[in-house]
């Protein structure tokens, strides 16, 4: 991962990265062979990915929304088996659960109309209504593209260092990431 990404991901989301909510996503299955946090790193890779080659072309993107939304965008997803009565209506619902974990994290005065349409929608095509941003049009691509890679063993966020992400956690101190049930 390019320096410049890096500082892009700490710079916007290193509060979040530092979260128990982040660090719990951590102990969340996703996808079969990922953690919904492993997961959200890897989009948040490939968001950031696409920033700098649109940058390149003067495409401007609200590089803090897309980190958040990123990040994010699947949280909603914690605790899915008691929360949802099957795989159709976590599809459905979990971005908006999702919009409140964003919420709690970042305050009301952060949150802004590009997160909450990019990941109220970022399932699109799987549902209906597409993203009303580029931003959000960023992240429904990244989350494909990350999905298949995992799926072939090449999650884009292989190259982070979990270790210097989970001691971003306040929480830090008292757990190992021994304790989490993550993938080899
Ligand atoms: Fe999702
Ligand atoms: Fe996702």
């Amino acid at each position: 991962m390019p320096l410049q990404m890096r500082r892009l991901l700490y710079k916007y989301g290193e509060d979040i990265l530092g979260s128990d909510q982040f660090r719990q996503a951590f102990g969340q299955t996703h996808h079969k062979c990922m953690t919904v946090a492993d997961h959200s790193l890897g989009v948040c890779v490939v968001c950031l990915y696409i920033c700098l080659v649109l940058e390149k072309i003067h495409i401007s993107v609200h590089v803090r929304d897309l980190t958040v939304a990123a990040l994010c965008h699947d949280l909603g997803i914690m605790g899915r088996y008691e929360k949802y009565r099957n795989n159709i209506e976590c599809c459905g619902r979990h971005p908006v659960d999702s919009l409140d974990c964003i919420r709690d994290l970042i305050g009301e005065e952060e949150y802004s109309d590009i997160i909450e349409n990019s990941v109220r929608r970022h399932m699109w095509p799987l549902t209906p209504v597409p993203p009303r941003y580029r931003e959000g049009l960023i992240l429904t691509t990244a989350d494909k593209v990350s999905a298949v890679m995992e799926r072939l063993g090449r999650s884009p966020a292989r190259g982070l260092d979990r270790e210097s992400i989970l001691r971003l956690s306040p929480a830090a101190e008292s757990f190992s990431s021994e304790d989490l049930d993550l993938p080899v």
